[in-house]
């Protein structure tokens, strides 16, 4: 099948989709899928526009895209506290960032429906039973046994309706004054003031301190809703296409598609075939779209996938997520970002630095150096600035708990320590102030290129 018929939200059936659960009971997945078609979407397509302007600016140059979150959300953290924890130190990051850039933050989180994972191997051995692999809380279960791997539709019917919980309460929070500048810069204080960590930013948050009494001095009132609300947007990897579909509704004032389980959707690197399901379903919704790009990619094909996502080469509607890896994304990313210079392509260019450098320790527990992270950045922004393109955001899987998966970091988690607070369902992710050192960390050197090409 090639992508040449005319597309509608079911023309991917006639697509070959890869990293689908085996779903044992084709009735009940009907009648889950079913259900979830006549619930109410979870976003609205005019925040669909908005996040679309808003990565538009992004690709400009204009404004700077954070995504971040876990890699697998699971239905027991589904709690006030672990939201309220997580956005804490995303909307802390965008304090940082902001300030240093000098560009609005695009707030993304890998929330309300990061549930559905691809995975390497169909089965995994534990304790010397073969069980099928978790593939996130909308397939199965993450308990080693043969009944909890089991996959069960009911289990989108139930993420829904903690994704709806999620959206909920991320929308009260941010609406609420929770994300007010003011409070979001105080908590920066603290982090800065309270930890031998922090300390090392005394000087950057000197610097914001001072940008926003500034502000109060000329008489900008630091409690318009410009400042005291924030807006922030969804996404997930759209993995289940039968749950994209349920969610995927017409727009009444455009007659558009959109699919309206997120404000935005990436395509991961397992599943983004030209010739695949994912791509043929992505190409008619209207929301902004993200491709993970590894270092197994053929340009060509990237054009290709590029020239069918976006035809009309808008901007803002389609971000690549560079996911290299440290040994790999100079020689990887720096011609692909040529070439697609060359055709002239409106695009965001994401760095997401953390799944090209994951491996096991001697204890078998999946790590991320923080060494590693922060030199993938590096090596991302070095390269599209030789390039004269644009780093347009970044992509973080994190917390805001204070786990231990990934190492390093100026508190310097080894090894050893990983086992003390090891809880994710799927890839390490920062804690928090790991992501708060790195926001701190790429601030710096976004101010040492400006101050160097002055
Ligand atoms: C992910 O983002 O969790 C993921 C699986 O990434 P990738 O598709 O880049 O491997
Ligand atoms: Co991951």
């Amino acid at each position: 099948m090639r992508h040449h018929q005319p597309w509608t939200k079911d023309s991917w059936r006639n697509f070959s989709a890869l990293q689908q659960p085996d779903w044992p009971d084709h009735q009940a997945l009907d009648e889950a899928l079913t259900t979830i078609s006549a619930l109410p979407p979870l976003v609205f397509a005019g925040e669909i526009r908005d996040l679309k302007n808003q990565l538009a600016m992004a690709s400009r140059g204009k404004a700077f895209l954070l995504q971040g979150g876990d890699c697998a959300e699971s239905f027991s953290m589904c709690t006030a506290s672990a939201i309220r924890e997580l956005l804490k130190v995303i909307l802390q990051m965008t304090v940082i960032l902001g300030y240093a850039g000098g560009k609005p933050v695009v707030k993304v989180g890998r929330m309300a429906g990061q549930y559905a994972k691809p995975r390497s191997a169909d089965t995994e051995i534990v304790d010397g039973t073969e069980l099928p692999s978790y593939r996130g809380d909308m397939v199965n279960g993450s308990e080693p046994t043969i009944e909890a791997r089991r996959p069960d539709p009911q289990r989108m019917v139930k993420g829904y309706f903690m994704a709806c919980a999620t959206m909920n309460i991320l929308r009260a929070f941010t609406r609420g004054g929770y994300a007010a500048l003011d409070r979001v810069h105080a908590w920066n204080q603290e982090f800065v003031k309270n930890s031998p960590q922090g300390q090392l930013y005394e000087k950057l948050a000197r610097q914001i301190e001072q940008a926003i009494n500034f502000m109060r001095v000329v008489g900008l009132d630091t409690n318009m809703p410009q400042l005291t609300q924030a807006s922030f947007f969804t996404s997930h990897e759209a993995l289940l296409l039968g749950y994209e579909e349920a969610l995927t509704r017409q727009d009444s004032t455009t007659g558009d598609w959109y699919d309206c389980s997120a404000h935005m959707l990436w395509i991961g690197e397992r599943t983004r075939q030209i010739d695949g399901a994912h791509i043929e379903f992505f190409r008619g919704v209207h929301n902004p779209i993200g491709v993970k790009i590894g270092p197994n990619h053929n340009i060509d094909d990237v054009k290709r996938l590029v020239n069918i996502l976006n035809p009309e080469n808008e901007p803002g509607k389609l971000t690549l997520i560079a996911r290299f890896g440290i040994k790999k994304i100079a020689e990887g990313l720096t011609p692909l970002v040529r070439a697609l210079k060359t055709e002239g392509f409106n695009l965001v260019w994401s760095c997401d630095p953390m799944h090209g450098n994951t491996y096991a320790t001697a204890s078998g527990l999946k790590t991320r150096n923080f060494i590693n992270i922060l030199e993938e950045i590096r090596a991302f922004f070095e390269i599209h600035w030789q390039e004269d393109t644009v780093p347009g955001g970044i992509h973080f899987e994190m917390t805001g708990a204070d786990v231990t998966e990934c190492v390093g970091g100026s508190r310097d988690i080894v090894d050893q320590q990983l086992a003390q607070n090891y809880q994710t369902m799927c890839d390490p992710r920062l804690n928090a102030e790991q992501s708060l050192e790195l926001a701190f960390q790429i601030a710096q050197l976004i101010r040492d290129n400006c101050s160097t090409n002055l």
